[in-house]
């Protein structure tokens, strides 16, 4: 099997379906941001408050490498800005999981654990620059996807399984 990559919005489930997808079709599942807590032995949210964004862009870049040359056989799940980084297609095939701002949103306030969803993500912290982010990013996310899954008012099991008929379609 070839990497498959997951990107879009933060809060939209990547994390969930990439899981999803690994139990259902016996693969690993790993995400970026697990990675780089676990190289910085630091939250994503303190890596953000003491070294600032850039740096943590930079720990981004330096884990597509590692993706890149070390990780086959896997669902990768991604922070939202991750499908930036230039070797992205190299890495595995990219899908897309798109929903609109609002569902987004809803999926995440409606989360038994809604506040520290919220509050580990810090370019959530302001609601309207949260939704400015994502009318800029929708359409590079769709630039650079291989697939597109319309993941809205779906299960994680339900993506997971129409992920899987669409990356068998295309292999
Ligand atoms: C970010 C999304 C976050 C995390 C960081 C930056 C972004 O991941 O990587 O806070 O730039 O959209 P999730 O998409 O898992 O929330």
């Amino acid at each position: 099997m070839r990497n498959m990559i997951l990107i879009g919005f933060m809060g939209v489930g990547k994390g969930t379906v990439a899981r999803t997808y690994a139990k259902l079709f016996d693969a690993y599942a790993i995400d970026t941001d697990d990675l780089i807590e676990s190289l910085e032995n630091r939250k994503i949210k303190k890596i953000f408050a003491e070294s600032g964004e850039a740096y943590f862009r930079d720990l981004e870049k330096k884990t597509a490498q590692w993706l890149e040359t070390s990780v086959q056989n896997a669902v990768i799940s991604t922070g939202g800005g991750f499908y930036k980084q230039p070797n992205l297609k190299k890495i595995g095939t990219v899908v897309l999981l798109d929903s609109t701002f609002d569902a987004i949103l809803e999926r995440i306030l409606s989360h038994p654990n809604a506040k520290r969803k919220l509050a580990k993500r810090p370019l959530f912290a302001d609601r309207k620059k949260a939704e400015a982010l994502y009318n800029t990013r929708e359409p590079a996310y769709k630039a650079v996807a291989d697939i597109v899954i319309d993941v809205e008012n779906k299960d994680p099991e339900t993506i997971a399984r129409e992920l899987h008929t669409l990356i068998g379609a295309k292999e």
